[in-house]
């Protein structure tokens, strides 16, 4: 891609990052629910949203900066199509989800928190999923895994990277 295409691109996201200031009329008390709406748009917040959100609502970008950075639901970096959470709550943990991590770290080779290269998965564990009594379990997107068990785990995530939209 050349640097002006570049540009055209960069400039097609600036009008969505506009649209979202505007439906909030470029309020400055608006910039949680404005970074919500550009996490849900890209999945993160870029770098570059974050400076545009910054000279748009004309807040210092160290203070955009530190409400990205302060909140859990907020992310800096690119995430996987697939989100695999991992229960680390004391009744999964009590019946063997560190280990069933540990699987999946090693399936992937990547450790808790962080994304695959291809940006296929991100891992995350996570304390309690409010489903105790099906310990151990694991979410991925909106599907739910319980009893798992670290052969389990792997045999699931080879079914996902089988499946030919992740091709
Ligand atoms: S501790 Fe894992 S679901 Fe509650």
């Amino acid at each position: 891609m050349d640097a002006e295409q570049k540009s055209v691109e960069l400039n097609l996201e600036y009008g969505k990052i506009d649209a979202i200031i505007g439906s909030y009329s470029g309020e400055k008390s608006a910039l949680i629910a404005i970074l919500q709406e550009i996490e849900n748009l890209y999945g993160y917040l870029p770098t570059w949203a974050l400076k545009y959100v910054s000279k748009k609502l004309e807040i210092p970008m160290i203070q955009v900066y530190g409400v990205a950075s302060f909140y859990d639901a907020f992310h800096l970096t690119p995430r996987g199509k697939h989100l695999i959470r991992v229960c680390l709550g004391t009744a999964c943990y009590l019946r063997g989800s560190s280990r069933v991590l540990e699987a999946i770290e090693n399936e992937l080779g990547i450790k808790d928190g962080e994304t695959t290269g291809n940006l296929k998965f991100t891992i995350q564990s996570v304390r309690c999923l409010g489903a105790c009594a099906l310990a151990p379990v694991m979410v991925i997107g909106e599907s739910y895994f319980d009893k798992m068990t670290p052969t389990r785990a792997g045999k699931v995530l080879k079914q996902i990277q089988g499946k030919k939209e992740d091709d």
